[in-house]
């Protein structure tokens, strides 16, 4: 079954065409990064016109390099929740013309339960069940997989998530958004010691993440050091701070694991593309003798092909959407 999937709940436009939710026959993606790095983050009125103005080509574009006309395609699929809501519905609709225009079936997929698919489109082998982290800039879950569609919540943030911590401790220290990605290349030269930071927990909820105070600690460090007129060196100050955000979800991540007595582990999202957090998770699961998966570097962002991958599975379940299928900014994964 091919599966022609369409990705626009933040700021990158995409689409791509999946065979039987692993094979990618075309992956495109048009980033509008550069352009909201300008305001040192996304826009929303500016990603819902800039998707409008790339949706078509960017289909065209995933059908071409597939090599495939719409006559050869079996369902359309569509992220519809959660994400910005005039990004969300650029898609969504679209989707529906197309549905509407083709007769083909129509796939709601949830982002979040997406990106958990990159993994299957990466690792041909995995199948759930399994405990996934799910870390992007807007979520942060420990997420049971029972099946391809069925998910209960273990623990999530109480706050911010990983990736916005990460984005606005880099922002204080001058890195352009999303400065995650530069922070984690930073880290990789400094001393993870250098400064003593929070591992903030939540109480009677160990699996749940709070990554607020730590953002803070970050960031008063750097303002009072620059109130003093003191330098501190930049690698040390992300190297301390990684060091301390992938803490706190590899601790969590393993009790959640080791107290549900799960021995597969799958991490996903933007944030699963940190070399220490997949370092870390990589040795830890080794000694432990749990099976490890992590989605290629290239597909922990978002994209289409982890959208088509999770859309097969939903299509199997019988989750299909007629014409009224709206969007939404908020939706549980479960
Ligand atoms: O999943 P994603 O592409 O978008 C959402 O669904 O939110 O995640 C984007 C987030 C950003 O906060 C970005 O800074 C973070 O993922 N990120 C990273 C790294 N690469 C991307 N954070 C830490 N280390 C990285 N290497
Ligand atoms: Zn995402």
């Amino acid at each position: 079954m091919r599966i022609l999937a369409i990705e626009s709940s933040c700021d990158e436009t995409a689409a791509a065409v999946v065979e039987d939710g692993r094979r990618v026959l075309s992956s495109v993606v048009a980033s509008q990064v550069e352009e909201h790095r300008l305001y040192g983050g996304v826009v929303p009125e500016i990603a819902s016109r800039r998707h409008a103005e790339a949706i078509t080509p960017v289909v065209d574009q995933a059908l071409k390099q597939a090599e495939l006309s719409l006559d050869q395609i079996d369902a359309v699929a569509v992220t519809y929740a959660p994400g910005l809501i005039g990004a969300l519905l650029v898609g969504v609709n679209f989707a529906k013309g197309l549905a509407l225009s083709t007769g083909l079936p129509l796939i709601p997929t949830h982002h979040l339960r997406s990106h958990i698919a990159s993994n299957y489109i990466s690792n041909q082998e995995l199948k759930p069940p399994f405990l996934c982290l799910v870390v992007s800039g807007g979520h942060s879950h420990i997420v049971m997989v029972e099946d391809y569609t069925r998910m209960k919540i273990i623990g999530r943030t109480r706050d911010d998530a990983a990736g916005e911590a990460f984005d606005k401790a880099a922002r204080t220290m001058g890195m352009p958004y999303p400065g995650g990605i530069e922070l984690d290349k930073v880290a990789e030269d400094g001393d993870p010691f250098a400064f003593k930071l929070p591992r903030p927990v939540v109480s009677d909820a160990p699996y749940d993440f709070s990554f607020s105070g730590l953002k803070t600690a970050v960031i008063n460090l750097l303002h009072n050091s620059a109130q003093k007129g003191v330098e501190l060196n930049k690698a040390d100050v992300c190297a301390s701070f990684r060091y301390a955000v992938v803490d706190c979800l590899v601790t969590n991540f393993l009790k959640a694991a080791e107290d549900l007595g799960v021995k597969r582990l799958v991490i996903a999202g933007g944030v699963s593309a940190n070399s220490l957090l997949r370092k870390t998770l990589a040795e830890e699961c080794d000694k432990r003798g749990y099976e490890f998966y992590m989605p290629d570097k290239s597909l922990c962002g978002d994209n289409a092909a982890m959208v088509g991958s999770q859309a097969y599975y939903e299509f199997l379940s019988g989750n299909t959407a007629g014409l009224d299928l709206n969007a939404c900014a908020t939706m549980s994964i479960e």
